[in-house]
């Protein structure tokens, strides 16, 4: 497994939240929370990785990782490139290492990697110069981990701690990434109760997600939790699965009011998008009282921030 730390302990890549402490969790989310600004403030700004260059390798699609991620770079100072992959000499038959080796021959000092395949971003960070920094962002079904920490960081927000929290994940919870990183940075928070709520195709290996209580019906799962954490169903991810088909996937597994209901009184409801309005979840739900999926995007970018400055910022040069 690649190590995610330099030799001093200090996190240069973020390829997963499973290694994570508590105090390296905490520590970045109380960085991202400073950077949190209200809607219709200005934004933050700081040159702190100003001479820094961060490259976004994205083979998958993404609307709101990929804009946060450069507004956070841009935020900081750095310069940021958006590499288009299908405009770029990858469709002439080019490896991404090759690509790599390319960019950081043109001073490229971080790697943003998104890819459908496990390992991409962990190859990209065994083969960089030692000064060069990979963050993940989004790795196959496997992780996510800035998303972890701005669905954490959004919880966190509205009920101030995890421990008391029962939260529950809905949905295809056997191909989510988001799912996986959530649930490491829950865990190592001390979350209350983390409930798995799936039909059974879409529910995740038994030695998977440890401890977690697990639910073919939405109704026993969300019953009395305060988090509904909504996912989308992965169909870019699976060729065929024994699921609801159609309407009646809402049916069965949609949150609606009435079902929202059956939660806590103030339970927040959050999904990492793209959602499918009608299929997990009701419009009137998503875009209700109890929604924070919009907080979620706007915490990225903070969260994005506070991981690029903490990885990113070069060391100060030494006097004398
Ligand atoms: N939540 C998320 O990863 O969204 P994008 O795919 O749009 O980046």
């Amino acid at each position: 497994m690649t190590d995610q730390r330099r030799s001093d302990g200090s996190l240069r890549h973020l390829l997963t939240l499973a290694d994570l402490n508590r105090d390296e969790l905490e520590m970045l989310l109380e960085r991202a929370q400073h950077h949190v600004r209200r809607r219709g403030d200005a934004a933050p700004r700081s040159d702190v990785l100003a001479g820094i260059t961060v490259a976004n390798l994205f083979t998958e699609p993404s609307t709101r990782t990929r804009v946060s991620f450069e507004l956070a770079a841009r935020r900081l100072g750095a310069d940021v490139v958006n590499l288009e992959m299908q405009l770029s000499s990858r469709v002439k038959g080019e490896s991404m290492l090759d690509t790599v080796f390319t960019l950081e021959s043109l001073h490229v000092d971080v790697f943003v990697v998104r890819d459908a395949e496990a390992g991409v971003p962990a190859l990209v960070a065994d083969n960089v110069g030692p000064a060069v920094s990979v963050l993940s962002a989004g790795e196959a079904h496997l992780s996510h981990p800035t998303q972890g920490l701005l669905d954490v960081l959004t919880i966190l927000q509205r009920k101030g701690s995890c421990e008391q929290l029962a939260v529950a994940i809905v949905g295809d919870i056997r191909h989510s990434r988001v799912a996986r990183s959530a649930w490491q940075a829950l865990r190592t928070l001390g979350v209350g109760e983390l409930r798995l709520v799936a039909p059974p195709a879409l529910m995740p290996a038994a030695e998977e997600f440890a401890g977690c209580r697990r639910y073919d019906s939405i109704d026993d799962g969300i019953r009395g939790v305060d988090v509904v954490m909504m996912l989308r169903i992965q169909r870019e991810r699976f060729a065929d699965a024994d699921i609801p088909a159609g309407d009646a996937y809402f049916e069965r597994y949609g949150l609606t009011p009435a079902r929202l209901a059956l939660a806590q009184r103030d339970a927040i409801v959050m999904h990492p998008q793209p959602m499918n309005r009608g299929v997990e979840i009701d419009s009137v739900v998503a875009d209700g009282p109890q929604s924070v999926i919009r907080d979620q995007v706007t915490n990225g970018v903070a969260v994005r921030m506070a991981v690029l400055e903490t990885l990113a910022t070069r060391p100060a040069p030494r006097r004398g």
